[in-house]
């Protein structure tokens, strides 16, 4: 009875975990289906180490079956005494060298690229110029917010990092109020992001996100922060390095842009009245106490991870902490529904893409 109750928990627990796992396997947020090399490498040593663990679990349990069909009691008789190996050296020399040998093909290759993946020096490389040769992206994790600034070109975004195929991007990862983790799963990483002290690394992204499910990956906070962690997603839109320069170029042309209170739309005289102290829309002014929402019609999920519709938005902006518990603009100001609807109306306008 026993035994059937047991086998059927295991039975039961591996089914739950085909259901989950079958759910990682999405190309735009899994380290499974890696997009760059960074992902690809550090797949590789998962696979590694996962297969020197298979091969040792296989080889002991192999000696164990063995050693159990040989020495049966009814095979080698009552008073057999099997042949006496304490203080071997022989089999002490082997089962001391065969794991220092293991550890060390395990070892050799994880030592190797860690060391490989922290080095950021080329990111202060200049050309004849002057000017940077690689791409450097501030990131600042907020509560429940990503603000990515892209120090060289002059631009912010919030909730959407946007970066060019086939080339080193550094990151200097930072957080504004508690540690949060910066992860990309298709891409590598995750690293954490401080308080107080400056982490650097580098991704490389070799697809362009525009087959993909959503036409982005995806990236998410892996520390847990407070009660909304699980809701701190952002997207990751990668392009060929012509469109991304275009996305750049359309970026910098927001300069100066801002929501006039008198406008004749009543969505954007709304926002500047009750949004623009602390929301930004031009991608030039800096970063600001909330998220920079100059391409909010570009993005393809309303506080990161609502849908992006005229209602969500609307929703959101009328009770965000029914939301995302925990957040900053919580109180912060207040509008009528009608304004809500005309604000989120006019966010949707915002864009810079075609
Ligand atoms: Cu931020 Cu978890």
């Amino acid at each position: 009875m026993m035994k059937g109750l047991k086998k059927w928990r295991l039975f039961a627990l591996l089914s739950v975990l085909t259901v989950f796992l079958s759910a990682c396997g999405e190309e735009y947020i899994s380290t499974l289906k890696p997009s760059g090399p960074v992902g690809q490498e550090q797949l590789n040593i998962l696979i590694l180490a996962v297969s020197i663990m298979a091969l040792v679990v296989i080889v002991v349990s192999v000696i164990y079956l063995l050693a159990f069909a040989k020495f049966r009691r009814s095979k080698v008789g009552e008073d057999f005494m099997p042949k006496q190996v304490e203080g071997s050296h022989t089999l002490e020399v082997i089962w001391t060298v065969i794991p220092i040998v293991l550890l060390l093909i395990l070892a050799v290759p994880t030592l190797t690229a860690t060391y490989k993946f922290a080095d950021v020096a080329a990111a202060d490389e200049v050309d004849e110029e002057g000017n940077k040769t690689a791409l450097t992206v501030n990131v600042t994790a907020k509560l429940y917010w990503w603000e990515f600034e892209y120090p060289d070109l002059g631009i912010i975004t919030a909730q959407e990092l946007v970066v060019p195929t086939g080339e080193k991007v550094y990151f200097n990862l930072l957080a504004a109020d508690v540690k949060h983790s910066f992860w990309i799963p298709a891409a590598g990483g995750k690293m954490d992001t401080n308080v107080d002290n400056l982490n650097k690394f580098y991704l490389q992204f070799d697809e362009e996100s525009e087959g993909l499910k959503d036409g982005v990956f995806y990236g998410k906070c892996a520390e847990l922060c407070g009660p909304s962690h699980a809701l701190m997603d952002f997207k990751v839109k990668t392009l060929n390095p012509e469109a991304f320069d275009t996305w750049v170029a359309a970026m910098q042309a927001t300069e100066g842009n801002v929501a006039d209170p008198n406008s004749s739309n009543a969505g954007e005289a709304a926002f500047a009245n009750s949004c623009l102290g602390c929301h930004a829309v031009s991608a030039v002014t800096g970063a600001g106490v909330g998220p920079n929402l100059t391409a909010f019609g570009d993005r393809n999920r309303t506080a990161g991870f609502l849908e992006h519709s005229v209602e969500e938005t609307t929703n959101w902006i009328m009770d965000p902490e029914n939301y995302k518990p925990g957040n900053l603009m919580t109180g912060k100001y207040s509008v009528t529904e009608e304004e809500a609807k005309a604000i989120a109306e006019y966010l949707m306008t915002l864009s810079v893409e075609d």
